[in-house]
Parts: structure tokens; C-alpha cells; sequence
């Protein structure tokens, strides 16, 4: 009985699940990515579309993942094989892709921290040089110590358990998260900025983030900023990872699903509209239309330029924003953490506190390794979709763009044709509610989301441009 007690964790209630669920889903994706590419695809045209595809198509991946967890009661890695008997591959599967995420999550959090204490220490006039970000990153024991605290910070967290570790965590990180970032978006709103004879203002850069701009919108560019928010949808969701399955194995079976995937959905897509609010205006004020990147250089390199442009009062705004992201990261790695937690006491049938220490050891070590991809590892490669990376770019390659696709993928597969949507459609509507959806659901995961899928397996692994060129 005690053995039961201890293998089954469980979230107190729908407030729990929705805050660690939402917490998992607002990442660095939400904030180093939806903003670039909001920006990039024509603003309001990428918004309705983003829009339309959350309600339907990542609506229905977020269902399939949470709805075979509460189902099973298992972590992903017997989940699959639970669903159907033949399909425990899927599982396997599944685990590789937090095993990998969680190789690199904790170095980039660690940068996080280590772009935290620059505004405590006085040296944002420093981070505002276009190699200091660069030169932090190949140093040789400064990014690794970072690295390892955001480790321990996650590990212990998860350590603590499903109720008193993330669920505690995530409702009081989120609504924080929450505030700030309203705080930093209605500033950046109001800033206004004269260089060379120009003035641009907070508001005229709320302008390039929400009009559609369809100048220059050919089919083809329509399709690219299909793709786009199609992949930046399933990745900013936590689809396809197994953690959503994890979260939903601690469902109780008396919490009304409809609606905490709402607001699953809600508290994700409004996170990610509001770093647009808060970073497009403020880049779009200090440095032009022009001044857009995506991934680590927008938040390590064009903002600490911008918070620097802004004088004084830029030391409270960038130390506001990337305690926001420390926080945004660190529930994201939680739930990658927690699913390996979950899925390896099943494994070795072991206590999850002993399987917590161990995977801290091994990751902590995998930092380090991908830290030192820097540095002592150090290669070029040139990855499929056409960019070039080394160790960290890599492992995210593998498991964002080849792995997460094939999960998906397959999972529709699973549910829309091997063991037919009803079994998640019961398990939607367990206490009574009925599930609205219900019909566009059984129409996304049997014809529309597994053929996105190849599309975006195609597109991410180089062989949709090469077949374009025909
Ligand atoms: N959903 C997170 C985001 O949008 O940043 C991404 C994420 C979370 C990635 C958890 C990986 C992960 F394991």
C-alpha cells in the first residue's frame, strides 16, 4: 500500500495541475521566439493564425497527451503500451526527448541567472557589448557554475514532490510571472526614444506587433508563416515530450479536463502575446523594424542593449525581465526533470527521491559537457534544416525537430485510427461535462494534425526545401 502511495503522485486539485501544466508551457519559446517570429511573419497575420491553429490543432495534441495520461495513471514510458499492447515503442520513444531536453535546459538557465546577478552588480553597461555574451558563454568555470545552481535549483524542487515541490512552486511562480510581465509590457508601451532626428514610440511598435501587415504575401510566404506557428504551437504547448502525459497521469479523475486545458491553452498563448507587448515595442523603439532576433542572441545580446539605451531605469526593467525568465525556465525544467523522475522509478521500480538524486548527479555532469560544447567540445556542424550549431544546437535539433514530430505524429496515429478517438473522448467527458470540441478534435488527430506533422518532419530534417526545388 505504502509502495502504491509512493509510485502515485497526484496534483491537490485543478488549480495545481493548471498552474504546473501552464508552468511547463511558458518557456524561453514564449519569450525568445513568439515575439521574432510575430515580428518576421507580418504581426497580426501570424497572431490569427497562431490563434486559430492553437484552438484546433494544438488543442487536439494537448488533449491526446493529457487525456492518455489521466487515462492510464502511468508516466509516458508505459502510458503508450497501457493504450494499446504493441505500442510501448512509442514510449520509448517519448522518454528520449526529455532525456535529451534535459542535457542543455539547465546551461541555458544558467545564463538566465547569470544575466539576473549583471543587474545586481552593476555591470549592464558591460552586457550591453555585442561580445560580452559570447565571451560569458566560452569562459571556462563561470557558465558551468551557473549551469549546475539552476540544476540544483530544479532539483530540488522536484525533489520535494508533485504537491509540495511543483505544484507549490508553479502557484506561486506563475501568477508572479503573470504580473511582471503585464508591468514590463504596459512600460514598454510608454517608452519613446529620438535617435538621428527620429522619434519611435512604444505605441508604434504595438503597431508592427498586432496589424497584419500582408505586404509582400505570397502563397509561398503564407505557407512559411503556416509553418512557423505550426512548429513554434506544439513546442510552446509541451506536446510530444511526455510531460504532458506525465502531469496527466497526476489528473485526478473527478477534475474537469475541458476546462483546465483551456486554460492550459489561455495561459500559454496570453504569455506568449504579452512578451511580444513587451519586447517588440522595446527593441522596435531602441534599434528600428530591424533590431528583431530570435533565440539566446535576442535575449542576450539585443536586449541588454536595449535596457542599456534606457538608462536608469533599464537596470530595473532587465532585471524584472530575466527574473521573469529565470522563472519561465525554471518550471519548464521542472517538468522535464519530473517526467524522467516519473518515467525511471517506473523503470527501476524505484522511490522517486532516490531516482531524483540520481538523475541529478547525471545530468549535472551532461551540463557540464554541453556547457564545455563552448569551449573544450567545440565543433561546427552543419544540421539539416540548414543552420549551423554545435553540441547544445545539436541535441535541440534532435529532440525539437526530429524527435517531437515523430511522437506527435505517431500518437495521432494511435488514437485516430489503431485505438479510435472515443477512448479519449470518455476520458474527456469521466465527470459528466461534454466536450465541446468533441468533433473538430476527431478531425484533427486523424487527418489533420498527422499530416502537419510530416510536413513539419519533413521541413525540419531539410527535405520539404529540397523537394520544393522541384
Ligand atoms: N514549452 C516550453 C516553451 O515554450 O519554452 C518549452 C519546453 C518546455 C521545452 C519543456 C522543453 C521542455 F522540456
Amino acid at each position: 500500500m505504502i509502495q502504491k502511495k509512493q509510485s502515485h503522485s497526484s496534483f491537490s486539485g485543478q488549480l495545481g495541475f493548471i498552474m504546473a501544466a501552464a508552468g511547463s508551457a511558458v518557456g524561453l519559446g514564449n519569450i525568445w521566439r513568439f515575439p521574432y517570429l510575430a515580428a518576421k511573419d507580418g504581426g497580426g497575420v501570424f497572431l490569427i493564425i497562431y490563434l486559430v491553429l492553437v484552438l484546433t490543432f494544438g488543442f487536439t495534441l494537448l488533449v491526446n497527451d493529457i487525456a492518455i495520461g489521466r487515462h492510464t495513471q502511468k508516466s509516458p514510458i508505459q502510458a503508450y503500451e497501457m493504450v494499446k499492447p504493441g505500442w510501448g515503442f512509442l514510449g520509448r520513444i517519448t522518454f528520449l526527448v526529455p532525456a535529451i531536453i534535459m542535457t542543455y535546459y539547465a546551461v541555458i538557465g544558467g545564463w538566465v541567472l547569470k544575466y539576473i546577478t549583471i543587474y545586481f552588480v552593476g555591470e549592464w553597461h558591460a552586457a550591453a557589448s555585442s561580445n560580452y555574451f559570447s565571451s560569458f558563454i566560452t569562459s571556462p568555470i563561470s557558465p558551468i557554475i551557473y549551469g549546475l545552481i539552476f540544476m540544483i535549483l530544479t532539483s530540488v524542487i522536484v525533489y520535494r514532490g508533485v504537491q509540495n515541490g511543483i505544484e507549490k512552486f508553479s502557484k506561486i511562480c506563475m501568477p508572479i510571472l503573470l504580473f511582471m510581465i503585464i508591468a514590463i509590457a504596459i512600460f514598454s508601451l510608454t517608452l519613446k526614444h529620438t535617435e538621428n532626428g527620429v522619434t519611435r514610440t512604444g505605441l508604434q511598435g504595438l503597431a508592427v506587433y498586432v496589424i497584419p501587415d500582408f505586404s509582400g504575401m505570397t502563397v509561398g510566404k503564407f505557407l512559411s508563416v503556416l509553418l512557423d506557428a505550426m512548429s513554434q504551437l506544439f513546442f510552446s504547448l509541451s506536446v510530444s515530450m511526455g510531460i504532458m502525459v506525465t502531469y496527466g497521469s497526476y489528473v485526478k479523475k473527478d477534475i474537469d479536463l475541458n476546462h483546465s486545458i483551456n486554460m492550459i491553452e489561455i495561459f500559454d498563448t496570453l504569455i506568449a502575446f504579452l512578451a511580444g507587448l513587451m519586447i517588440i515595442p522595446s527593441i522596435y523603439v531602441f534599434a528600428g523594424k530591424s533590431g528583431m532576433s530570435s533565440g539566446p542572441s535576442l535575449i542576450f545580446v539585443s536586449l541588454p542593449k536595449v535596457f542599456n539605451a534606457m538608462g536608469k531605469i533599464g537596470v530595473i526593467f532587465g532585471a524584472a525581465f530575466f527574473i521573469m525568465v529565470a522563472f519561465a525556465a525554471l518550471t519548464s525544467c521542472i517538468s522535464v526533470l519530473e517526467t524522467l523522475v516519473a518515467d525511471c522509478s517506473e523503470i527501476f521500480k524505484a522511490p522517486r527521491k532516490k531516482v531524483t538524486l540520481i538523475l541529478t548527479i547525471i545530468y549535472s555532469i551532461a551540463t557540464v559537457i554541453i556547457t564545455l560544447g563552448y569551449t573544450v567540445f567545440y565543433f561546427k556542424l552543419k544540421l539539416p534544416n540548414g543552420t549551423v550549431g554545435q553540441l547544445l544546437d545539436l541535441a535541440d535539433y534532435l529532440s525539437n525537430s526530429v524527435l517531437m514530430p515523430i511522437t506527435s505524429f505517431l500518437s495521432c496515429v494511435l488514437i485516430g485510427w489503431v485505438v479510435k478517438p472515443k477512448l479519449i473522448i470518455d476520458e474527456m467527458e469521466l465527470n459528466g461535462k461534454s466536450f465541446k470540441r468533441k468533433n473538430i478534435y476527431k478531425v484533427m488527430v486523424k487527418f489533420v494534425a498527422p499530416v502537419i506533422m510530416v510536413i513539419l518532419f519533413l521541413q525540419s530534417t531539410g527535405f520539404w526545401q529540397w523537394l520544393l526545388r522541384f
